[in-house]
């Protein structure tokens, strides 16, 4: 049931003060990918450095947790075939500045601080990212009407 592979994708504040949701959901939508789960919230210190619990020991740490604490986030899981590893060439690289044109921060950020967007970086990290974030019920049970056009 590889289509059915989940990926957790979040817009960082930066990427809602600029109005990029729209963009990034739109990215995802057209891929073919199936919105399993939406909603925009503003995440407490508490949360942010659990998800980012793995990176607890770089310098950029505390900044990253303020940062991403600024504003409101808009956080999402996307399911399809490869959702993980496509989501993250959607995304591009971590640093906007090896990002190629047509991926999310090559097309609009500069900064590695400021790259507007997450996204789990393995099928695991996906699993336990979507159940820190959401609750059972909060991720919907539906069949697009285009399943049969996405896939084979
Ligand atoms: P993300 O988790 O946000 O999708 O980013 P990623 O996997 O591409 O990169 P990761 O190593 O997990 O880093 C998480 C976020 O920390 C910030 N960062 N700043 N100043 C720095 O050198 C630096 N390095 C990473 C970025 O916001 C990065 O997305
Ligand atoms: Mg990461």
């Amino acid at each position: 049931m590889a289509n059915t592979e989940r990926t957790f994708i979040m817009i960082k504040p930066d990427g809602v003060h600029r109005c990029i949701v729209g963009e990034i959901i739109k990215r995802f939508e057209q891929k073919g990918f199936k919105l399993v789960a939406l909603k925009m919230m503003q995440a407490s210190q508490e949360l942010l450095e659990t998800h980012y619990g793995d990176l607890s020991s770089k310098p950029f740490f505390p900044g990253l947790v303020k940062y991403m604490a600024s504003g409101p986030v808009v956080c999402m899981v996307w399911e399809g075939l490869n959702a993980v590893k496509t989501g993250r060439v959607m995304l591009g690289e971590t640093n906007p500045a090896d990002s190629k044109p047509g991926t999310i921060r090559g097309d609009f950020c500069v900064q590695v601080g400021r790259n507007i967007c997450h996204g789990s970086d393995a099928v695991e990290s996906a699993q336990k990212e979507i159940a820190l974030w959401f609750k059972p019920e909060e991720l919907v049970a539906w069949s697009p009407n285009q399943a049969p056009w996405v896939y084979e």
